[in-house]
């Protein structure tokens, strides 16, 4: 190796990839964030702060860092690329097969968790219909890891995904495959807790087009945005406890028709619902609550 190759390599560094990289990304996908993720992703690093502590380090496989790097610089997700997505504080395993889980599933779970500890709702058994990767599922597990926690989906290959995260993690859950609610109803199980993000949006035009080139549109798109959620209502007797928490993902423009098919379905006097909005300002959620005695 001569003299010049030599001072190349040594360029090579965690810093210098980050700073000419960042420079020829395109701005729409590439940023500080998605960076520091390939690095810390192709130097088999655990923690940003591991990165910083050996960013003047030559990096250890530019080859697949370039790899990765076109991939997201041309749209791909960066999940999808590094086969994985953060979901609370669990690594969760994605593909093309699940959507990728979103921060306003993360606070769906959350707002799930504080309704259970302010409220005292019951949580021996806690299903999360249309799972995906099992996120939902799996959080609420380790939340409560005395609870039976369900889960299901129509897709098989999803399931399998979850059943992966589920082994990884150590967070048992019960999986099932079938449409809707339906395997839950026939397994004669009751809940106490139900959640679930179905898909519901129906503005096709409204998906954004990475989204509709990459993530399963049947995980997101749905002609009647209401479909899941009236069959869940309808049926709620079938899997429910009579005293319940379900907590539904909803799109922003939902809110009446919502209400009304709540009305429709339940037994308005012992039940109390809210919707609320995401950290976005835009209505996100739907929480129902069975067995409750409204005061007059
Ligand atoms: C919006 S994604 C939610 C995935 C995951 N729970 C999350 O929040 O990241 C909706 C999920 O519904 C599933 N799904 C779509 N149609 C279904 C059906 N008819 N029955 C059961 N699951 C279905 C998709 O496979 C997808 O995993």
């Amino acid at each position: 190796m001569n003299k010049n190759n030599l001072s190349k390599e040594a360029k090579l560094t965690n810093r210098n990839v980050y700073v000419s990289y960042k420079e020829k990304g395109n701005k729409k996908y590439i940023n500080s964030t998605v960076l520091n993720a390939l690095l810390m992703e192709v130097n088999d690093f655990k923690s940003f702060s591991e990165l910083i502590l050996n960013f003047d380090k030559e990096i250890k496989d530019i080859n697949r860092f370039k790899e990765l790097f076109n991939k997201v610089n041309g749209g791909y997700p960066l999940a999808y690329a590094l086969g994985k997505a953060n979901f609370i504080d669990l690594e969760i395993k994605v593909n093309k097969y699940t959507l990728i889980p979103r921060p306003e599933t993360e606070e769906l779970v959350t707002k799930a968790v504080d309704y259970v500890r302010k409220f005292g709702v019951p949580r021996g058994n806690i299903c999360d219909c249309c799972t995906g990767s099992g996120a939902i599922a799996l959080a609420m597990k380790k939340y409560f890891p005395d609870s039976n926690v369900y889960a299901c989906d129509h897709s098989k290959e999803a399931i399998e995904v979850a059943k992966e995260n589920s082994k990884n993690l150590s967070l048992d859950v019960t999986f099932f495959i079938g449409n809707k609610v339906n395997p839950i109803i026939n397994s004669g199980l009751k809940m106490d807790i139900f959640l679930s993000n179905p898909p519901y949006v129906e503005h096709f035009d409204e998906i954004d087009e990475d989204v509709k080139k990459y993530e399963p549109l049947d995980a997101i798109y749905l002609k009647n945005g209401y479909e899941f959620y009236e069959d869940f209502f309808k049926h709620h007797k079938e899997f429910m406890k009579e005293h319940f928490m379900m907590g539904f993902e909803i799109n922003y423009d939902q809110e009446e028709k919502l209400t009304e098919l709540v009305e429709k379905y339940f037994d308005v006097e012992h039940t109390a619902y809210s919707f609320s909005k995401d950290f976005y300002g835009k209505m996100r959620f739907l929480f129902i609550f069975g067995g409750v005695v409204i005061e007059e």
